[in-house]
């Protein structure tokens, strides 16, 4: 297996890195990309850790070389929020880093799933979705938003709610990956029962979560560590499933016939990626009022994409 980060010297990338270095399953090749010149440096320092994973170090012109016949490509590059920003103030900025990178992996690795945590993710996803089908080489059950951070917090936050111990907690988001557009299932928790009033209390904490990181960190950025975690545990899931397991995992994907049809909810992930996708869970009335509302901003985030990415 061989997995390439991009974007591996920054803030999400090097846990990211040390984290896969840790974890990836014996023989795999980890391979490291960013534009920041000690990425190299960043590489030669994780491979003194013993494990059976090997490492190499790309920068500058190198992405393509990087990602050379990779079977993952999980792409946390680009900028993070400071305090005030939404994650939509980040288009300008990363857009054009996702539209780069995912048209050097067309040639370099068509074949490869694309792990996007690379903010707005709402709109970078539909972004390399397009650029891919440009290359002719899209594969919609190759493509993935990272939106597993939503479902680690809402599993921290739930199991200190309702006093459990985290490991017999297990929660559904859907939606996107932004504010409004995250949808933690909360009614419908296995061993759980909240009061409507808890739930109508941890979604908005829920949804507002990476902002009270980018407030506490002051202007130092956003979620790095958690991020880097949920990314590695989407990684490892990607990893076993393309070894031939089945794992559902909640992931931002094209869920319809075309491009405009992102969503993040339970997707059954297998040797080719996307499996299945399984219908929505049932619903409380609350839970679909929140899915209701969000649409327009789902929708308008997801044509930006569509609109940047064809312009
Ligand atoms: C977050 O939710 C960085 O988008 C990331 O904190």
């Amino acid at each position: 297996m061989k997995v390439c980060v991009l974007g591996a010297a920054g803030g999400i990338g090097q846990p990211l890195s040390l984290l896969l270095k840790l974890q990836l399953p014996a023989g795999s090749d980890l391979s490291l990309y960013d534009v920041a010149p000690f990425t190299p440096g960043v590489a030669v320092d994780l491979s003194h850790i013993p494990t059976d994973v090997s490492v190499s170090g790309f920068v500058g012109d190198d992405v393509e070389a990087a990602m050379q016949d990779a079977d993952i490509v999980v792409i946390p590059a680009g900028v993070p929020r400071k305090p005030g920003m939404t994650r939509d103030d980040l288009f300008n900025m990363n857009a054009g880093i996702v539209k780069k990178l995912i048209g050097a992996g067309a040639k370099a690795c068509p074949n490869a799933c694309f792990a996007i945590v690379t903010n707005p993710v709402n709109s970078t996803v539909p972004i390399a979705a397009e650029i891919l089908k440009a290359a002719g080489v899209y594969d919609k059950r190759k493509l993935f938003g990272v939106t597993t951070l939503d479902v680690i917090r809402s599993i921290t936050f739930v199991a200190q709610a309702a006093g459990k111990s985290v490991d017999d907690v297990s929660v559904n988001v859907i939606g996107g990956h932004s504010g409004v557009t995250i949808l933690p299932l909360l009614s419908s928790i296995d061993g759980v029962d909240l009061a409507q009033a808890d739930i109508e209390a941890l979604t908005p904490r829920i949804q507002e979560a990476g902002t009270e990181v980018v407030e506490a960190k002051a202007g130092a950025g956003s979620a790095t560590l958690s991020m880097a975690q949920a990314a590695a545990r989407f990684t490892a899931s990607l990893v076993a499933a393309l070894d031939g397991e089945s794992v559902t995992e909640c992931c931002y994907v094209q869920v319809g016939e075309d491009t405009s049809s992102f969503h993040a909810q339970p997707v059954v992930l297998g040797k080719n990626g996307v499996e299945s996708i399984p219908p929505l869970p049932a619903l409380s009335d609350y839970e679909q009022k929140v899915l209701d509302d969000m649409r327009g901003t789902l929708e308008g985030n997801i044509s930006k994409g569509l609109e940047f990415a064809n312009s």
